[in-house]
């Protein structure tokens, strides 16, 4: 019994020894699949997960593939159990690097962050960088609103003009200087081609002319767009700039009811209540003619001619001058634009610079 139980006892001293190899190979194992873990969930990159793919599961020299060959160490009975333990660790670390590999390409930079991040719904979003329409655009679009509410309909006309729209019917005969080449862009070829002189309309009052053409009295219109004229350019000239122009004609129409409409849409586009002031002027189709200036703080600004339309003009469309009345003016768009926003330089609005277009 002594004997066998030495012998036992020997076994067994010899089995322990053996088993703490195991243990150790076991200890090893858990302690590499930790790291694995670790460092695939830590990747916040495509290039840091490949880095740890190598490091523990790399076919030549990876850690795992070192810890497989220490098994030669353990002691053979334990080498099934060991084994066993090594591929439990293996399945491990290959879920933990394919969780990782899923989580990258989910466009996520982090598992462990992602878990505890807090999502605070009352944070300021990011705005999105979006483009809006010109500042002049926008300005035309504000003035037809506020037209619009005052009982004018928007009318449009050709940007390529005859003379008689761009001046005859306007009361603008042959000889005024206005009509000189050099004050207009005439078209070069349109007279052998089109049988008589165009031009780029240098006035939004062609749209006047269109109209009444067209339409019996009464005529409530305004016409936004763009004229042209060869000027050079600087702070406050471009040789195209945009104007609206206003009509209105009925039975007994007053400079009074002129004056109120400026002021009503004076008074609409720049938020406070704004003086209308009307100098003596002349224009070829208005009869009393007028410049009429708006109040600006302390300043009187220019805002654009008007008058009473000249009999000529209506007997130019066929209306009769006693008959009907009417008032109509005009007026710079940009010069609006500018001085509602502190523009001082009608060249910014066309050099498509987003640093400016970007304000508005
Ligand atoms: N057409 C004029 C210009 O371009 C502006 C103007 C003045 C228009 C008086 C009008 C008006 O309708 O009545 O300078």
């Amino acid at each position: 019994m002594t004997s066998s139980a030495g012998l036992l006892d020997i076994g067994h001293l010899g089995s322990v020894i053996f088993s703490m190899a195991l243990a150790d190979f076991i200890q090893q194992l858990d302690e590499l699949a930790a790291e694995a873990v670790t460092a695939f969930d830590g990747a916040s990159n495509a290039d840091e997960l490949e880095a740890a793919r190598v490091e523990f599961v790399g076919a030549k020299s990876g850690r795992l593939k070192a810890a497989q060959k220490g098994m030669g160490s353990v002691d053979k009975d334990d080498r099934k159990a060991a084994g066993i333990q090594l591929n439990d660790v293996k399945t491990k670390v290959e879920a933990a690097l394919q969780a990782a590999t899923e989580r990258l390409a989910a466009g996520r930079s982090s598992g462990k962050k992602q878990s505890t991040e807090i999502f605070d719904p009352t944070l300021p979003g990011k705005r999105p960088r979006l483009g809006h329409l010109h500042p002049i655009t926008q300005t035309i679009e504000e003035l037809k609103d506020i037209m619009g509410r005052l009982g004018f309909s928007v009318a449009e006309g050709p940007e390529i003009e005859d003379e008689r729209h761009n001046f005859e019917a306007l009361n603008i005969p042959s000889d005024h200087p206005a009509r000189d080449p050099l004050e207009n862009f005439y078209i070069a070829a349109a007279e052998k081609s089109q049988g008589k002189p165009l031009l780029l309309r240098s006035q939004t009052s062609t749209v006047q002319i269109r109209v009444m053409e067209k339409t019996p009295p009464p005529v409530r219109i305004i016409s936004l767009g763009r004229v042209y004229r060869p000027d050079t350019a600087d702070a406050t000239h471009y040789p195209m700039f945009h104007q609206m122009e206003g009509l209105l004609i009925d039975r007994q129409v007053t400079m009074a009811d002129l004056k109120s409409v400026l002021r009503l849409f004076a008074t609409s586009y720049l938020g406070h209540d704004v003086h209308i002031r009307f100098r003596p002027s002349f224009f070829p189709f208005t009869e009393p003619s007028v410049e009429a200036d708006m109040s600006w703080g302390d300043d009187w600004i220019e805002f654009g001619g008007a008058g009473m339309v000249d009999p000529n003009v209506l007997r130019a469309v066929g209306y009769d001058p006693e008959e009907v009345t009417g008032f109509a003016f005009g007026l710079g768009i940009e010069r609006l634009c500018m001085r509602r926003h502190g523009v001082t330089d009608i060249r910014e609005f066309y050099k498509n610079d987003v640093r400016f277009l970007h304000q508005f």
